[in-house]
């Protein structure tokens, strides 16, 4: 564990819920720690961060994240090995993920020691509610917000960075069926869609919720122009599999670029996966799912690992993917995850011990 250079100030919480958590059985995000860090930015600067015990905050109604949304957060996860030890996955790329999007939704940018000696000071207090059960970890979701007041719409002078722990279970259970949309979009040239900004989420509900009454899990998104490639999930960036050739959207200033996206990307290649950035077409894909050339999709992401889709929608009509053994999916899937939890060598040295 490195030295943390940064002063935190922490008050311990007086007892402990963990008892009460039923590991065994969590859902996603849906169960928090006894902690969390929280860091206020103030006349120009962050002041020193503080650990509480989790609970409520107290904001101004006023407050610009009410009104104007001014918010971005990210997704990152805490493994435990067999020995105890923690490990966190490509940590400094979430900061800079962090930044990326602050600057864009006009937020401070947040100094790197904040990040990572925050992370490091909470996740050690409240290492006993890193999960061990398979497919279980601990969800860190780091945000920042605008805590400022006024109706004047325009940047707040005053933000919060805050980090939560919540023990997690799958984001998926099952197989993963998903709607190419044609009607709505997620984001557009010039637009956030690269940030992971609140309002993306918020705009993909409504389309999301009706792909959900008609069976769906999730929405896969294509370009805002024409609606024929295919772009990302509400959660997750998206491969597909021709053949044998592994193909993703390149990344732009609609899709997020995802840390799980660029480790799949670079294991491929290391595989020998012959892989190609490019843009696909619905076009394309539903003639591959016709003529059986189409082997695989799935998601991509901190949340959702590796997803396999079984189904996808178009048009009203639904295409089923074959059920392949030795999946790229699962391969991808039990590559990053040994490296995560610590069970396999890591030649790309994404592994970060706590
Ligand atoms: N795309 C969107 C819209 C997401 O919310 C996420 C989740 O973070 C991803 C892609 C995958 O990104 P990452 O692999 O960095 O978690
Ligand atoms: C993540 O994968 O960490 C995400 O941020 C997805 C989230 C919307 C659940």
């Amino acid at each position: 564990m490195e030295a943390t250079t940064t002063a935190i100030n922490i008050e311990k919480a007086k007892t402990s819920k963990i008892s009460q958590v039923d590991f065994d059985n969590l859902a996603f995000g849906s169960v928090f720690t006894d902690h969390m860090l929280i860091c206020d930015y103030k006349n120009g600067s962050w002041e020193t961060p503080k650990i509480i015990p989790y609970g409520p905050l107290s904001l101004e109604p006023s407050a610009k994240i009410f009104h104007y949304g001014q918010s971005i957060f990210e997704g990152m996860k805490a493994y435990k090995d067999e020995h105890n030890d923690v490990f966190l996955f490509r940590p400094e790329d979430n900061h800079k993920r962090l930044n990326i999007s602050a600057h864009r939704m006009s937020i401070p940018e947040l100094p790197k020691e904040y990040f990572m000696d925050g992370l490091r000071t909470l996740i050690t207090l409240d290492k006993d509610w890193i999960p061990t059960q398979e497919g279980s970890s601990l969800y860190i979701r780091p945000f920042i917000f605008a805590s400022g007041k006024g109706f004047h719409a325009s940047p707040a002078e005053e933000y919060k960075f805050i980090i939560c722990l919540a023990p997690s279970g799958s984001y998926f259970s099952g197989k993963v069926k998903v709607l190419i949309e044609e009607t709505y979009s997620r984001s557009a040239n010039g637009g956030v869609g690269y940030a992971k900004a609140g309002g993306n989420y918020a705009g993909q509900f409504y389309p999301t919720q009706l792909a959900k009454k008609n069976g769906y899990h999730q929405v896969i998104w294509t370009d805002d122009h024409a609606h024929e490639n295919i772009e990302e999930a509400g959660a997750m960036n998206i491969f597909v599999r021709i053949n044998d050739v592994l193909i993703t959207a390149p990344t732009s200033d609609r899709i997020l670029d995802g840390i799980t996206r660029k480790s799949i990307v670079e294991i491929a290649k290391a595989e020998g996966i012959e892989t190609e950035v490019r843009n696909v077409t619905v076009t394309e894909l539903v003639a591959a799912a016709k003529n059986g050339s189409l082997k695989e999709m799935f998601g991509a992401g901190t949340a959702a690992v590796v997803s396999p889709i079984a189904t996808f929608g178009f048009r009203n009509t639904d295409y089923d993917l074959p059920e392949i053994a030795d999946s790229y999916a699962s391969r991808f899937k039990k590559i990053i995850t040994d490296i995560q939890l610590n069970r396999s060598q890591d030649p790309y040295g994404w592994r970060y011990k706590l």
